[in-house]
This record gives structure tokens, sequence and C-alpha cells, in this order.
């Protein structure tokens, strides 16, 4: 039987001959390919049009050795499909047209029919895993619940989140039916991606951290706990990311997620050990360290190879995507370095795993 891609194998915590790697963001902005075909269509255009999005989302893996590809879409494309109007501005993120402060606005959001209201995300994957080898896993992704709610109520990208916290503290009836529509969309959006072929799902939280760890419990775990719950059967390994969390990392690792992204505010062994060693972690690289001369770089991707400690279940990205500037030769180094200095660890472990 074939092995299952890397990636795959170590989020399942098996182990692995080399640490599995990708970079969220990788599809994209660091790329001149990427940013020639930017020049004549928009992002939302990308997405829309199966063959071109499928060239984007393979782009990286031609650069740099990769062991994943992410679909390229965005995580307001599902939304578009429900019949939300949005834009998405270069420089400044998603901007909704009518911003979603009450029921009527939660109303709008429709079911979504995943093969009538996005049949080219799921035309996306079908093309690029025909294109993959089977060592290289392809990931589908969708926007959790509550980071998706932040644009729906805010209308545009926010700091503090004033507005969508009044509606949780102020209307939580309204509130919780948005998260409600939200959480079922998303589990028909990740089904449907996982029909059309991925290795692995990743919800991404990106704004999650602006919450207490009780404001968690009560307004958004339900959702996601229904999330990771309602696709668990499908066995495709499901990565929950989010940022700023390491005061939520105890209360997430219980959501049902089998991988747990950790940004670089916490040292990946600091990390792992709270969220427990029966569940994998992706991370943890500061992205900013991809503007670092190439020493300083390397010390710090070392480092965090060295705290997973060669325990199966570490999948290496970074705590964040990259950023707008990120020079692409050093996006190149960090991928070859972990592929090179992963295998010899692994190698050096090998006696004392058998001794052990
Ligand atoms: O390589 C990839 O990851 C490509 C696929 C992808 C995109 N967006 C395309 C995109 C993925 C996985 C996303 C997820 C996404 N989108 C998140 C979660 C991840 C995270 O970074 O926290 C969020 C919060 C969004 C919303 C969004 N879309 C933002 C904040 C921005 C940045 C606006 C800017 O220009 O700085 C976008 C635009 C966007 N989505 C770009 C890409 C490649 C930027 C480049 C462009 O406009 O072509």
């Amino acid at each position: 039987m074939p092995r299952a891609p890397l990636l795959v194998q170590a989020a399942r915590r098996e182990p692995v001959e080399r640490t599995p790697g990708w970079f969220m963001r990788q599809a994209g902005r660091i790329l001149p390919e990427y940013r020639a075909i930017r020049e004549r269509l928009t992002l939302i255009e990308i997405s829309q049009r199966p063959d071109v999005a499928a060239e984007v989302t393979l782009q990286p893996l031609r650069r740099m050795p990769l062991d994943a590809a992410i679909m390229f879409a965005d995580i307001m494309t599902p939304l578009i499909g429900a019949g939300v109007a949005l834009d998405i501005v270069e420089g400044v993120g998603p901007v909704i047209e009518r911003p979603i402060r009450d029921d009527a606005g939660v109303r709008a959001i429709r079911a979504l029919q995943p093969d009538q209201d996005v049949p080219y995300v799921l035309e996306t994957l079908r093309l690029v895993r025909r294109e993959l080898d089977a060592s290289q896993a392809l990931i589908g992704f969708a926007g959790a619940p509550f980071t998706l709610a932040a644009y729906l109520v805010e209308g545009r990208p926010s700091r503090d989140f004033v507005r969508t916290k009044s509606l949780m503290y102020g209307a939580p009836a309204t509130w919780h039916m948005l998260m409600d529509r939200l959480a079922e969309l998303t589990v028909a959006y990740l089904r449907a991606q996982i029909g059309a072929g991925v290795d692995a799902v990743q919800v991404f939280d990106s704004w999650v951290g602006a919450l207490s760890p009780d404001d968690y419990a009560q307004f958004v775990q339900p959702y996601m706990r229904r999330i990771f719950t309602s696709l668990g059967s499908a066995g495709v390994p499901m990565i929950h990311f989010g940022v700023m969390t390491s005061t939520l990392l105890e209360a997430m690792a219980t959501d049902g997620a089998s991988v747990i992204g950790l940004d670089w505010r916490v040292p990946l062994d600091e990390g792992w050990s709270r969220i427990g060693y029966d569940l994998a972690v992706q991370g943890n690289l500061d992205p900013v360290a991809l503007f670092a001369p190439p020493a300083v770089l390397e010390a710090k991707a070392l480092d965090v190879l060295q705290r997973a400690g060669g325990r199966p279940g570490h999948i290496f990205n970074l705590g964040h995507g990259f950023l707008p500037g990120t020079p692409l030769d050093n996006a190149i180094r960090l991928a070859e370095l972990v592929r090179h200095e992963s295998a010899r660890l692994h190698e050096d472990r090998r006696p004392l795993a058998i001794l052990a």
C-alpha cells in the first residue's frame, strides 16, 4: 500500500524520516510569477478560475522543497458563494459591502451548497491533486467562524474588534445565530474539499487570540467543537490554527483537531507540553526571521526543529504567514534547511530511539 503523504504521517504522529514542512501564504505574495498573474487578474478572479488557481497553488513547490500545497483561495471565498457581497482590497484585506450587525444580516448568509456555490474551488483541488506526487499533501482550508465573523461584523480588518465583541456581549442571541451559520457553512465547505481529494484541512482562526479564555469557551468553542466533531469521521488530519493563542492552547487542545498551530510567541516545546503529546503541532518560526541575516534565520529554524525533540508529530511552518516583502532567497534557504537538517536530526536520534 502506498504510504500517506509525509505531512499526514506526521499529523498522525507516526515516526517519519524527516520533518515535513510548508509555509502559510506560500502561494502568492513572495513569488514574482504570482505577481505577474496578479497584474492581469484580481485575487477573486484567480480563485474563480481553476486553471489559474491550480497553477498558483503549484508555483511555490517548483521553487523550493515543500511537503504540501495549500489551495489558492481566501478565507472569504465561501462567503462570496453564500451571497455576501465583499471585496478583497490589496494591502487592506477583506471589505464587506454591508457589515452584518443584526438578525436580518445573519439571515442573508445562505446555507452553502459547495457544488453549486463554489464549484471552482473543488475543480481547482481536483486539478492540483493530479499534479502532486504521493508524498506531497494537498491542504484544504477554511476560515474559522470567529475570524469570519470578525470580518463580517467589522466590515474590514480591525485591531480591537469593538463591534464584534459588542455584538457578542450585547446581542448574544444574534451572535450565536451568526456563529451557528458560519459553523454549518464551514462544515459543508470542508466536507466538499475532502470529497475533492484534499489530504488535510486547516481551520484558520487568525484573530481568536483577541479573546479571553472565558469568552473563547462561551462564544467560540462550541462551534469549533462542532466543526471538528462533524468532520472527524472523514479520517483526514485537521489543523487548528490561531495567532496569539498562548492563553487558549489548553482549550483548543480539547476541541477535536489532530494538529494545533503554534505561533512564535510560545516556544514550541512549552506549547506542545501544554497541549499534550497526544496531539501533533505545527509551527512556529517567527515570519520576521526571514528578514534576518542567513545565520540568524538558520539558528532560529534549527531551534524550532530541536525543540520538537525528535518526537513524532511536528509539522514545520511559520507561526503565521509570509509577510509582504519577505526575501524569496531566504524562503528557499529555509525550506532547504528544514529538509536537510531535520533529516540529519532524525538520523542522529535513531540509535537513541532504538535504545529507548
Ligand atoms: O499561500 C496561501 O496561503 C494562499 C491562499 C490563501 C490566501 N488567503 C490568498 C490571499 C490563504 C490560506 C488565505 C487565508 C486568509 N485570508 C487568512 C488566514 C491566514 C492568515 O494570514 O491569518 C486571512 C485572515 C485572510 C484574509 C485576507 N486576505 C487578508 C488579511 C489579506 C491581506 C491583505 C493584504 O494585501 O495585505 C488577504 C489577501 C490575500 N489573500 C492575499 C493572498 C495571496 C494577498 C496578496 C494579493 O492580494 O494577491
